[in-house]
């Protein structure tokens, strides 16, 4: 507490500090702010253990273990309180607001929250812009002194940006002090509230919380009781204690849905990577590319992705290879000028193109043993889409579809909303309880980034909230660190649906004139199903692309989507990781393993693997002369006996990767 009665914080870590002694408030739209004159009137310590299971995810059991302390703060002369409670976890801290209830506060809003994060130095981050709209951005690698939004480029194959300020960066905030400790600045439970995003002063390194705005231009409407978001710092002199923390799943609310028996992991292929590439399209009369909303035109070419027969297709070889599920994009009326004209009534959700017989599919689909997975892209239209939302999942139902993916590409209306504002954080919660009532998974592409609501309700099953595998078809594509930074960021909120498993690397084998390509290497794609955590996994090339490389596919074909434990062995955020986890449902391991641009040879012992039993160990590693640009398409498989003793090399190519499968020998 300052001498103004201003509530402060700080941090240390092994007796570093961390955070410096940074302020703590809430600014009200009437009466006064809730930032000073505060005295604490008590405060309350206390401890928690105990080990809960998840529906699906990287372990089968967590322990969440914390301690509490919880200050009683009440406001001179207005008499408003004000709870601030902190947990203390092994690899962080965590706080956020209470609002008790009161006779003389009922409704308020929220104008500005002045959460301070006072850093200790000029740590090296990693950082998107503090945009209100996307997160759909590469990471930038700089020092804090050097975050500057004018700097970057912004042509980047991302339709819609809203910056307001240079010097604004999301969360999570993933760092690195120059004496080696990684700090990680991120939120929790956002429920009912705006995503925070962070304003950063780049000369003394202090960052302060930015809230979203509402149309209106307020941040959030609030009525007591209730609380704001957690915020979370988490430290570590190692950085696999970040990569595999489970802090931000146990700071949310345990399950709300109690018979989960209905949800299930999938992995699945698609009617999808053919219209990014641009070899057919979304809309019927087949004038679009992955960047165009077409001409409005209704005569067919003969391009249109989601036919009948072109499902059948996708659906026999989900049988074949055993996928549970087939996505099909573009099956329903509405994607003549779906987005660009910040047009209500897009879709409605429940017309099929007269080209895609839904019952038929659905019919066919069963005989095969497989599902189909639902497509609504709301194009950002989210009245229109709550309109439609029974009968959209009415249609689900009786054809039996378990799962929707979502898209929210475009801008929002209701006008004047953002995609992180707390409207839109109340719209995804919602769809995600309407989804649930109706025993429905759900997966948001261009939501706002998840903060653990899936252990709230597991039937929110993935998420994108990043930047994709899509970028790499018709952008400049993603950094070939990419993938090393998002288990840092914005997987700690929750699974990501990043679609991988590409193998036609380069783009050119669809149109010569295209440059666009993925910026990995095949066996790099193999990896990020291990790296890449999330029980909804698609294998999104081509069944055609999948057929010239088999022996690489198996791979994809045999690792699982949901896991008894895992083990991060090796990891430095914008470099590598390493990581090995153990099937759910056998006693088979399947390790995955990426570099940034950067060539990496490792050892690392199988010392995860039970003793006393061999395993057949199946490597699928970058060739001698792979590179992610030269040559990526170069990868060998080879067969090895191996036990819990054997040390194993891997050589991973410039922007390369390995993935091994161990399964036991019996
Ligand atoms: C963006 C999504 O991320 C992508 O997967 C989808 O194909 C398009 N929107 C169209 O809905
Ligand atoms: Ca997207």
């Amino acid at each position: 507490m300052t001498s103004q009665g201003e509530p402060t914080y700080q941090v240390t870590y092994k007796d570093k500090e961390v955070i410096k002694s940074s302020k703590l408030g809430i600014s009200l739209k009437d009466g006064v702010s809730l930032t000073k004159n505060f005295a604490i009137e008590n405060s309350e310590i206390s401890t928690f253990d105990e080990n809960w299971t998840p529906v699906l995810g990287e372990e089968s059991s967590i322990r969440n273990h914390y301690n509490q302390m919880i200050f009683h703060l009440k406001q001179n002369a207005t008499n408003k309180k004000l709870d601030i409670v902190f947990k203390v976890y092994d690899e962080g801290v965590a706080f956020r607001y209470e609002f008790p209830m009161e006779k003389s506060v009922n409704y308020f809003v929220i104008s500005d929250e002045n959460t301070e994060f006072k850093l200790t130095g000029d740590h090296n981050t990693f950082w998107l812009p503090g945009d209100y709209d996307s997160q759909e951005y590469n990471y930038n690698e700089t020092k804090i002194s050097e975050i500057d939004i004018s700097k970057i480029n912004r042509e980047n194959g991302i339709a819609l940006q809203t910056v307001e300020n240079n010097f604004r960066v999301q969360s999570p905030l993933m760092m690195k002090s120059a004496d080696g400790l990684y700090i990680n600045i991120f939120e929790a439970a956002v429920i009912n509230y705006p995503v925070m995003h962070l304003d950063v002063d780049t000369k003394s390194f202090g960052l302060t919380s930015n809230l979203v705005p509402n149309a209106t231009g307020d941040k959030a409407y609030l009525r007591t009781p209730s609380t704001t978001p957690w915020r979370t710092i988490m430290i570590s002199d190692d950085a696999r204690d970040i990569v595999g923390s489970k802090m931000i799943l146990n700071l949310n609310e345990p399950s709300k849905i109690e018979d989960t028996s209905w949800i299930k992991p999938m992995k699945y292929v698609g009617i999808w990577w053919e219209m990014h590439v641009g070899k057919s399209t979304w809309d019927y009369a087949g004038s679009q590319n992955a960047q165009n909303a077409g001409t409005g035109n209704m005569i067919p070419t003969g391009k249109h992705g989601a036919t009948t027969e072109n499902t059948k297709y996708y659906i026999d070889f989900a049988a074949k290879h055993g996928f549970e599920g087939v996505l099909v994009e573009g099956w329903n009326v509405g994607w003549e000028d779906w987005f660009g004209n910040w047009k209500e009534d897009v879709f409605d959700f429940t017309t099929p193109y007269s080209d895609f017989d839904i019952a038929e599919v659905n019919k066919y689909a069963k005989s095969k043993g497989v599902k189909m997975i639902m497509h609504h892209e709301t194009s950002g239209s989210v009245g229109n889409y709550e309109r439609h939302l029974d009968r959209a999942m009415d249609l689900m139902k009786k054809y039996d579809y378990p799962a929707v993916k979502s898209g929210y590409v475009g801008r929002i209306i209701p006008r004047g909303e953002f995609h992180d504002g707390q409207a839109m954080v109340n719209h995804f919660n919602f769809v995600a309880q309407r989804m649930a009532a109706n025993k429905l998974m759900v997966n948001s592409h261009e939501s706002s980034r998840p903060t653990g609501y899936s252990r709230t309700y597991p039937n929110y099953i993935a998420a994108e909230a990043a930047r994709g595998n899509e970028f790499n078809a018709w952008s400049n594509g993603n950094l070939p660190y990419h993938e090393t930074i998002l288990p840092f960021t914005r997987l700690l909120g929750g699974p990501m649906d990043y679609t991988p498993g590409i193998f036609e690397i380069k783009m050119n084998v669809y149109d010569p004139a295209k440059t666009n390509q993925v910026h990995t290497t095949l066996a790099k794609q193999l990896a990020l199903y291990v790296t890449m955590y999330s029980p909804l996994q698609m294998a999104a090339d081509l069944p055609e692309n999948y057929e010239k490389y088999l022996d690489a596919f198996q791979f994809i074909k045999d690792v699982p989507v949901d896991w008894q434990t895992s083990k991060y062995l090796e990891a430095e955020p914008g470099d590598y990781l390493t990581v090995v986890r153990n099937d759910k449902n056998s006693e088979s391991w399947f390790l995955g393993a990426i570099t940034d641009e950067n060539p990496r040879n490792t050892e690392i012992t199988l010392d995860f693997l039970s003793p006393n039993k061999k395993y057949k160990a199946i490597i699928y590693q970058d060739g001698k002369d792979a590179h992610w640009e030269k040559n990526p398409k170069s990868y060998n498989i080879k067969t090895e006996t191996v036990t819990n003793k054997t040390k194993m090399k891997l050589m991973l190519a410039a922007g390369g990767g390995t993935a091994v499968s161990f399964m036991p020998i019996k």
